[in-house]
């Protein structure tokens, strides 16, 4: 049967496991109910360089266990970039698509909101492995995120063991520290330092008198968990400089748990040592959690097209799969729920 309805598919900002799954998903519920699925490749700059391809069923199996996207990522955003929006309806009409997902973070989305006023009829899918995105209780990426945290955390806690060592991990979370203390509660983390909960001179002093009241307790060794945007007497860490993202000069976070460690072994006595995740905790394998997710904002996201609710996106809001605006979705970002921190608190000791 010919197929005379076009939709696309879009991934931007930062990869995250699972992307791949989604796009699978959206392809294969469109292919279902006849459409052609155009893959717009690297974000927006495919709209402005007219740079895709078709995602026929072929091209879309076998990728749900993949890590990364298999249409590319970029920061790039339309509205930074010389006739950049022009550009994207353009391409959008000459295409013929009657709708696009796009699988963004807080960013992404906010750009296709914006477009979306503009007239663009787009759907979301929230994917970060920050997990940031407002109203929706996980997004795609970050449970893997937790995984290889929580990996990285217990294989940390041996080496501790092994030397009496207080050993610290640097995790990714950007603004908020939702890697930082899932993982951290996962693992048994012995402290957990994320940005909503800010350090300064009594938090550090507090901090390094724990540890020294284990030490005194025999308890030979600690592991600690500190996520990138937790600020120190109100500074971001940026040892990295500076990035482009969607033309905003953007903090490239990382350094505070070099600064941490030094400023523990210092106060404390206590040899310690610093291991940053980096982007490791970005790539791969997804876990299996991410790929259902995935795979179920995919199927709702075509279902948005076809019901023609743009300007929304797929949301997980207490167990039940809905939808939101992406108006309220990208209204500034979720912070970690402190009623859940307190309970990972409750194993400081
Ligand atoms: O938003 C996802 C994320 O991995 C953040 O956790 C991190 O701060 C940032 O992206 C890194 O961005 P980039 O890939 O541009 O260095």
């Amino acid at each position: 049967m010919g197929r005379n309805k076009r939709i696309g598919v879009m991934t931007g900002g930062g990869d995250c496991p699972g992307l791949n799954a989604a796009i699978r998903a959206v392809a294969k519920k469109a292919i279902r109910e006849n459409y052609e699925v155009v893959g717009i490749k690297n974000g927006w700059k495919g709209f402005i360089e007219n740079d895709y391809e078709i995602l026929d069923g072929i091209r879309a199996s076998g990728i749900i266990d993949r890590g990364g996207t298999i249409l590319g990522t970029s920061r790039l955003s339309p509205f930074y970039v010389e006739k950049g929006t022009e550009k994207v309806f353009t391409a959008f009409e000459q295409l013929g698509l009657e709708g696009l997902v796009v699988l963004g973070g807080e960013g992404t989305l906010s750009a296709t909101n914006r477009l979306f006023k503009m007239g663009l009829p787009a759907v979301g899918i929230p994917k970060t492995i920050d997990n940031d995105v407002k109203e929706t209780d996980y997004t795609i990426g970050f449970q893997t995120a937790v995984q290889i945290a929580t990996d990285a955390l217990d294989r940390l806690r041996s080496v501790a063991e092994s030397f009496h060592r207080v050993m610290l991990l640097e995790v990714m979370g950007r603004h908020t520290g939702w890697i930082a203390t899932y993982a951290g509660m996962a693992n048994g983390a012995d402290a957990i330092l994320i940005p909503e909960i800010p350090l300064d001179d009594n938090r550090l002093e507090a901090l390094c008198q724990m540890l020294q009241k284990r030490s005194k307790e025999g308890k030979k060794f600690s592991v600690l968990v500190v996520a990138e945007g937790t600020t120190m007497h109100g500074e971001l860490v940026s040892e990295r400089g500076f990035t482009v993202s969607l033309g905003e000069r953007k903090a490239r976070l990382g350094g505070v748990g070099q600064i941490l460690c030094e400023i523990i072994e210092k106060k404390t006595g206590l040899e310690t040592r610093v291991s940053s995740l980096d982007y490791i905790q970005r790539g791969g394998i997804p876990v299996a959690y991410d790929r259902s997710l995935a795979t179920v904002f995919g199927v709702k996201a075509v279902e948005l097209v076809q019901r023609k609710k743009f300007g929304e996106m797929t949301a997980l809001k207490g167990n039940r799969f809905t939808s939101v605006t992406l108006d309220k979705a990208t209204d500034g970002i979720k912070s970690v729920n402190l009623k859940v921190y307190a309970i990972a608190e409750v194993f400081f000791t």
